[in-house]
């Protein structure tokens, strides 16, 4: 199958990847860019686990053919951290036990920073609204709302 290109802009650096219509940006970052934070879970739909920002809103990457993202500008988990140091939300999500075995963590870290970007204060019903789309295996889910009602607390202007 004949190959297209596509640039993207992926936390903040500008990236132009050969690849094949049919592929998925999940399969892009993670493959041909080699940001494996992004996971698969479900590979159709169901589980959140390859959430990322794509212009502005979170989006199932696994659902994202590689020509609708030409152009983007997509935020991974592994932007979520600057220079190095880990966000407030991060920070909440260590000191809250907002994670086990972390498989769903990068999708919840996205959809928690896309709904900090858009609603600063949330309450638990939001929050929880907010998560829906994300499935864990592991916490009982409350330790992952506690950590995103502590990153609200902590959250400033330039950091979520
Ligand atoms: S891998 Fe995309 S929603 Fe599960
Ligand atoms: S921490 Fe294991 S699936 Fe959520």
């Amino acid at each position: 199958m004949s190959k297209i290109e596509i640039q993207l802009c992926v936390n903040g650096e500008e990236r132009v990847v050969q690849t094949i219509p049919g592929r998925t940006l999940l399969k892009v970052l993670r493959e041909d860019l080699n940001l494996t934070g992004t996971k698969d879970g479900c590979s159709q739909g169901d589980c959140g686990a390859c959430l990322v920002i794509m212009d502005g809103k979170s989006v199932n990457s696994c659902l994202v053919l590689a020509p609708q993202a030409d152009g983007a500008e997509i935020i991974t988990v592994e932007g979520l951290a600057e220079n190095g140091e880990l966000s407030n939300l991060q920070q909440a999500f260590a000191e809250r036990w907002g994670f086990q075995c972390g498989f769903c963590t990068p999708g919840m870290l996205i959809s928690s920073y896309a709904l900090l970007l858009s609603n600063p204060d949330p309450t638990e019903d939001e929050i929880k609204r907010a998560l829906a789309g994300n499935l864990c295996r592991c916490t009982g889910y409350k330790p992952i709302f506690d950590s995103v009602q502590m990153a609200a607390e902590l959250k400033t202007d330039k950091n979520i």
